[in-house]
This record gives C-alpha cells, sequence and structure tokens, in this order.
C-alpha cells in the first residue's frame, strides 16, 4: 500500500497525522471488526539474565525486588482470570532459565485444562523448547523485535545476537505459532527510516500480532538520561502498522497509556483492537518496573477488568467473547 519513502515521508509529516489515525480507524473495523480482544496478563517473574539497555528488568539492575511465581499460583491467576471471561492468558516473563522447558510444559497443561488459549512472552529459547511448549498446547507467542536497525539493536542489547531473534520469529512461525512481534519508538538514535523499516519487517515476516511502544527511560537503566519517546509518534507507527498489515491483531499498549491518561483507547480509536489488562495482584505489579509509572499498580485484577470493559464500552466498541485467533490470512 504505501512505499517505504511515503512511510518515512508521513512519519515526517506531522500535518498526516489526523488522516493516517482515521485510515487506520477504518481499515481496523472494516477488517477485524469493533470487538476488543482482551488478554489476561500474567507477569510471572521479573528475572532476566538479560541486560537490554533501556530496560528495568535487566539482569544488572541491583535496585530492584526480584520475584517468581509458582505453578500453583500462576493457576490460581489463570482461574480468575477465566472466571472473569478472560479468552486469552498470557505468561510472560524476563529471560529467566529457573522455568526449564518440564517446569513450562507443567503450567501450560495445566493452564490449558482451563480451556483458554494460551501466549507465551519469555523470550529466547531453542526450537526444541518452542516445540515443547507447542505440543503442550501453546497457542501464540510474543517476541518483540524491538528494533530492526541492526547497529542501534547491536548498541542496546549487551550480548544479545540478532540474528538468534530472527531465527526465534522463524521457529515460531514454522511451528505453527500465531507469532506477535512488534518494536520500541523513540529509542535515542532510532531514525524514522529504520521506523519505516520495522513496519515494513512486520510486513516482511507476515507477523499475526505486533505490539508497539513508545521508549520510557527508567532511572536505574544506563538510558536513564534520554529523552521519552513521543506517544503521537509510536501511535502513528502502530496505525500505520495497521494500514500494512489490515487484518492482525493490534493491542493498545500499557506504555502507550503510561504516557497519555487516555493512550490505550486512542490507540483503540487509531488502528488498535486488543487490550491485555494485568490479571496477577497488586504485591506483584510494581515489581514488574520495565519502565517508571507502569499504570494499574495498585489495582487488582477485577477493577483493571472492570474499569477497561467500561472505557471500551464508552466508545461504542464491545469485548470480544470468542478466542480471538488472528484474521491475518498471510
Ligand atoms: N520503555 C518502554 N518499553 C520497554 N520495554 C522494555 N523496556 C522498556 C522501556 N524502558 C518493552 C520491550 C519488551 C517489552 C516486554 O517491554 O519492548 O519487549
Ligand atoms: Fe530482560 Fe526483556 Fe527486559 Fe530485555 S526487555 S532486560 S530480555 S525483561
Ligand atoms: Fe487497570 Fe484501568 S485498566 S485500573
Amino acid at each position: 500500500m504505501f512505499t517505504r519513502q511515503e512511510i518515512i515521508n508521513i512519519l515526517n509529516n506531522e500535518s498526516e497525522n489526523e488522516r493516517i489515525f482515521s485510515l487506520a480507524d477504518k481499515i481496523r473495523r472494516e477488517n477485524v471488526g469493533d470487538a476488543v480482544h482482551l488478554r489476561g496478563l500474567i507477569e510471572f517473574s521479573n528475572i532476566c539474565k538479560s541486560n537490554c539497555k533501556y530496560c528495568g528488568l535487566r539482569n544488572q539492575n541491583t535496585n530492584i525486588d526480584r520475584y517468581r511465581i509458582l505453578k500453583d499460583e500462576i493457576l490460581d491467576y489463570a482461574k480468575h482470570a477465566v472466571d472473569m471471561g478472560y479468552k486469552t492468558l498470557v505468561l510472560q516473563s524476563g529471560e529467566d532459565s529457573y522455568y526449564s522447558t518440564d517446569r513450562m510444559v507443567e503450567i501450560i497443561k495445566e493452564i490449558k485444562k482451563l480451556d483458554v488459549a494460551l501466549t507465551l512472552s519469555i523470550g529466547e529459547r531453542s526450537f526444541e523448547d518452542y516445540r515443547a511448549f507447542k505440543t503442550a498446547g501453546v497457542d501464540r507467542y510474543l517476541i518483540r523485535i524491538e528494533t530492526t536497525d541492526r547497529e542501534l539493536y547491536k548498541k542496546l542489547h549487551p550480548n544479545m545476537d540478532y540474528d538468534n531473534r530472527l531465527r526465534c520469529l522463524k521457529d515460531l512461525k514454522t511451528l505453527g505459532y500465531e507469532v506477535g512481534t512488534g518494536c520500541l519508538v523513540g529509542l535515542p538514535d532510532q531514525t524514522m527510516e529504520s521506523l519505516a523499516d520495522d513496519i515494513l519487517f512486520f510486513k516482511e515476516i507476515n507477523a499475526d500480532m505486533v505490539g508497539i511502544g513508545p521508549f520510557i527511560p527508567h532511572p536505574d537503566t544506563p538510558l536513564k538520561d534520554a529523552q521519552t519517546g513521543s506517544f503521537t509518534l509510536a501511535l502513528k507507527v502502530m496505525a500505520l502498522t495497521r494500514i500494512l498489515l489490515p487484518d492482525i491483531n493490534i493491542p493498545a499498549t500499557t506504555a502507550m497509556e503510561t504516557l497519555n491518561p487516555n493512550g490505550r483507547i486512542l490507540a483503540l480509536q487509531s488502528g488498535a483492537n486488543v487490550v491485555m489488562p494485568n490479571v496477577t495482584t497488586t504485591e506483584y505489579r510494581s515489581k514488574y518496573e520495565i519502565y517508571p509509572n507502569k499504570i494499574c499498580i495498585n489495582e487488582n485484577p477485577d477493577k483493571c477488568h472492570n474499569c477497561i470493559s467500561a472505557k471500551i464500552n464508552s466508545i461504542g466498541r464491545t469485548i470480544a467473547t470468542n478466542y480471538g485467533f488472528s484474521h491475518n490470512k498471510g
């Protein structure tokens, strides 16, 4: 639909914003409808062996209270979420090797007994691990490419390998997962050209889901003095993603709401069709501090479910009652 140069021009031209937001909203409505899918998010471990320079969970951050939620407690949260009506659960953590293949498979099998779609977001693993998780019943996997700018990727991810991340995305597709990826917007030294390449990358790999959020500097990371990403630019990258990938799932991300009190609703009106409310209790929420000022850290699962449902209804949209598999026909 748009060429690379056209995407770059649109990103550079603020007078295009409203046109792009409403075009994305129209394309969203025509292709995936008005129903919003709620995915219940369980952030089950904030322990991470990686050191992404932007992230508060990075291994070298010692100013954080680390936790792991074990199987039984994960199941309690899962059951409660299913009782509230969630049709998809997302298990997310840092890169925590405590959750071995076998431990993950046990958790997956128990959750799948609850008759929900299940998404994992636990980072880079081997093909064999991904296969074991799929066999155990996992439906979807989220792993953001973060940025397709190799130079920038290298600077931000010490001891990580861009090609291994690509390998993960490819393996997940091969294994038949619905694959979610995405990027950060407003990273230091990130260019409009590289954001255009990110959008084209989502198309190229035929992503089923794309999550986009503004970069928010965390005080206990090497990027503490960097500039905060722009909410509007993140919204625009998201809207352009909807225009290029009309039938995928796109979440209104928590990071957007952190920068703008109405961020998720604005996202839902600019191309998004998914929200991922937290379904764990307050004791863990503030500890999963990827970036500062995260929303909902003093809330509980019921409060968030009611809150977001009311907001969605207030803009004339409905809550989906199905599992919300991707419409992506490739
Ligand atoms: N600001 C915004 N998003 C961040 N993430 C990590 N650190 C930050 C930050 N400082 C995002 C990454 C990761 C996801 C779980 O959180 O994109 O994939
Ligand atoms: Fe770990 Fe993910 Fe944070 Fe990187 S972004 S430090 S892999 S939790
Ligand atoms: Fe958590 Fe609104 S979604 S309080």
